[in-house]
């Protein structure tokens, strides 16, 4: 058992690697009110979440580094002193990885690799949180997906991330280091980049309706997914980190709610309360990584640390509307 999952999260000294990005800053504000010291270590990549609106109410209370995790020293200085490390920065775009392979490759693959060797060398006894991805199963064999499913992802980022989810469990085999794997699966609320729709579709969408400009559907939108809000996603990290039980373990995570594409985007439009969408072909190359349908099954999650989501997806666009309604003009 590590040192912070005796006494909780007050005073445990806690580095979020893709800090400033979404999920990361979310975590952040939980962390900060739990009493942990927290610094959050982010490169301030384009094009993907990071911004310093994310951390506003919490900026004195944590510490940003701005490093590279393909920068191993720069990693090193920062892993040696901690009980817990998030490890959550990634090149996101399933698009982008198709693009440029190599960085996808740099960033999700050598960069998680400098990450554990780095802990392995300096502090073989932190615990890591990696964010996996429900990607990283691909097209689905049978529904609900759970732990035992096979994988095969179907991009380059989804095989880079089930690379990098591989090497933290085998650190975890081999080292005995504790490491936890969880694959979150869609994710969207507040403090997700709005820039562009490149990846966070939903939020993307939020934006468009918030600004009257029509929602783009490729092909019928016929395709199932789950949209988990990100506090329940939080949850299970932070759950994850204070129980020893989850060392070595993978979990995958979903909102228990799927939903078709297009109803999820219907129910962007209520939401924001006005907008429009227009069905148009997948762009070339895109429907081939496009998985059809896909849920999870929360039992193992739910058995081990007692994770539910809590937050229905017509409460979570409530909140996340709620949130852009004051603050859009920080994120687009
Ligand atoms: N949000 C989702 O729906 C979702 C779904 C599945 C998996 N995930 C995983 O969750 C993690 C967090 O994603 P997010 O939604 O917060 O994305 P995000 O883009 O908001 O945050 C990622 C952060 O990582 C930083 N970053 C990228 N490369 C870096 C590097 N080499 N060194 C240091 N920082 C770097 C970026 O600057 C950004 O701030 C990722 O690992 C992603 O694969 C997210």
């Amino acid at each position: 058992m590590t040192a912070h999952a005796s006494r909780g999260m007050e005073d445990a000294n806690v580095l979020i690697i893709g800090g400033l990005g979404f999920l990361g800053s979310n975590l952040a504000h939980r962390l900060v009110a739990s009493g942990a010291r927290v610094t959050l270590f982010d490169a301030c990549l384009d094009p993907y979440g990071w911004n310093y609106a994310n951390i506003t109410e919490i900026a004195r209370d944590v510490e940003v580094v701005v490093a590279d995790t393909r920068n191993f020293e720069a990693v090193c200085v920062h892993v040696a002193d901690k009980d817990l490390i998030f490890n959550f920065a990634a090149q996101v775009s399933h698009s982008l990885s198709m693009e440029r392979p190599c960085t996808d490759i740099e960033i999700n693959c050598r960069g998680n690799m400098n990450v554990l060797e780095a802990c392995r060398r300096l502090n073989d006894g932190v615990t890591i949180l990696f964010a996996g991805t429900r990607s990283e199963t691909g097209e689905a064999q049978y529904l609900p997906v759970d732990e035992d499913h096979p994988d095969n992802p179907s991009d380059i980022y989804s095989i880079n991330k089930l690379a990098a989810e591989k090497y933290h469990l085998m650190y975890h085999h081999v080292y005995g280091m504790p490491t936890t794997v969880i694959r979150v699966g869609n994710t969207y609320g507040p403090r997700h980049q709005m820039k562009h729709g490149q990846y966070g579709v939903l939020n993307y969408f939020i934006r468009r309706a918030m600004l009257d400009e029509p929602i783009l559907i490729y092909g019928d939108g016929e395709q199932i997914r789950e949209y988990c809000y990100v506090d329940d996603v939080c949850d299970a990290f932070y759950r994850a980190a204070q129980t020893p039980k989850s060392i070595g373990e993978y979990f995958v995570i979903g909102s228990g709610e799927p939903v078709k594409f297009i109803e999820m985007a219907n129910r962007v439009l209520r939401a924001v309360g006005k907008g429009s969408l227009i069905h148009t072909p997948y762009p070339e190359g895109r429907e081939k990584i496009d998985v059809q349908k896909f849920f999870v099954a929360n039992d193992k999650i739910s058995e081990y640390l007692g994770w539910h989501p809590t937050i229905t997806l017509k409460e979570g666009l409530e909140k996340t509307v709620a949130f852009y309604q004051t603050r859009l003009m920080e994120y687009i």
